[in-house]
């Protein structure tokens, strides 16, 4: 499913949530009844553009971050009413039962992104990227809607299809792509829940990542006069950070 239709599907929700109100016996005109968004890891590349998108679509914006890699990614948005943000760590229970009540959905982009940066850590990985999903999963309401945006990393690596499809199966050969897939498949097994699995995003963003295939590519080409590309052909989807962001 595209970024378009998940937050298509956050929109319904809202009109939802009106329509509940009114019929509840409250103000119907010129009452603006907004929804809160939990985005946990909202300081990171794709959660300091997603919240500003959030913000401009009419949202109420409640970011949860460790600030892993500094504070600067969100300064921006400080200012706005709309925006609230806590410094925590998505897998502390109790913070996350705090705040899920507040909110009618949650975007979990909190994670050890990389394989990399998972092999460095599998035990953080591990709870930080399926146990910290699992337990978000446990304690939100069945009406709460998850919009979990998974890799498509695990695609096509024994099937040697040349084209892989929602329909191929995923099949990880990292500690990365495992986790995200282990999470995909409990959050479909659940109620009310989107994964998206996006295409290799590429482009700027406040907190930037130069560890991304067309971002490094354009790096290195910059800094070193070339970009080196080893190993059999391949392909592999991109998508651009801001085309990601403007889909509603
Ligand atoms: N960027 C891509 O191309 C891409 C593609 C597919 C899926 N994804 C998924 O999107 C999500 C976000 O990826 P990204 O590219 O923005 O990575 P990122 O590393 O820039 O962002 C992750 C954020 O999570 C925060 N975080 C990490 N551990 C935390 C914890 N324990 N508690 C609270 N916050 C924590 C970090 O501080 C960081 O701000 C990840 O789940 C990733 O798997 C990204």
């Amino acid at each position: 499913m595209h970024l378009r239709s998940a937050l298509g599907h956050l929109g319904k929700l809202r009109a939802k949530r009106v329509r509940k109100c009114q019929k509840w016996g409250k103000p119907r005109s010129g009452s603006v009844i907004k929804q809160k968004i939990l985005v946990t890891g909202a300081a990171g590349y794709l959660g300091s553009i997603l919240c500003g998108r959030l913000l401009e679509a009419g949202y109420d914006v409640l970011a949860l971050d460790n600030l892993f890699y500094g504070d600067c990614s969100l300064f921006h948005y400080c200012a706005e009413a709309d925006f609230d943000f806590v410094q925590g760590d998505t897998r502390d229970e109790a913070l996350i039962r705090s705040l899920l009540p507040k909110v009618s959905a949650v975007i979990p982009l909190a994670a050890m992104v990389g394989v990399g940066a998972c092999k460095g850590d599998p035990a953080m990985t591990r709870t930080v990227n399926l146990e910290a999903i699992q337990m978000i999963s446990r304690l939100r309401s069945p009406e709460q809607l998850v919009v979990y945006p998974t890799t498509n990393s695990g695609y096509g690596t024994n099937s040697d299809e040349v084209f892989c499809t929602e329909e191929t199966p995923l099949q990880p050969i990292s500690l990365y792509g495992e986790t995200k897939a282990q999470a995909e498949a409990l959050l479909l097994e659940s109620p009310n829940a989107i994964c998206l699995r996006l295409a290799t995003v590429f482009g700027f963003s406040p907190r930037m990542r130069l560890d991304l295939l067309v971002n490094h590519f354009v790096h290195a080409a910059l800094t070193d006069r070339r970009a080196g590309v080893s190993g059999r052909s391949q392909g592999r989807p991109g998508v651009r950070a801001g085309g990601l962001g403007l889909a509603r």
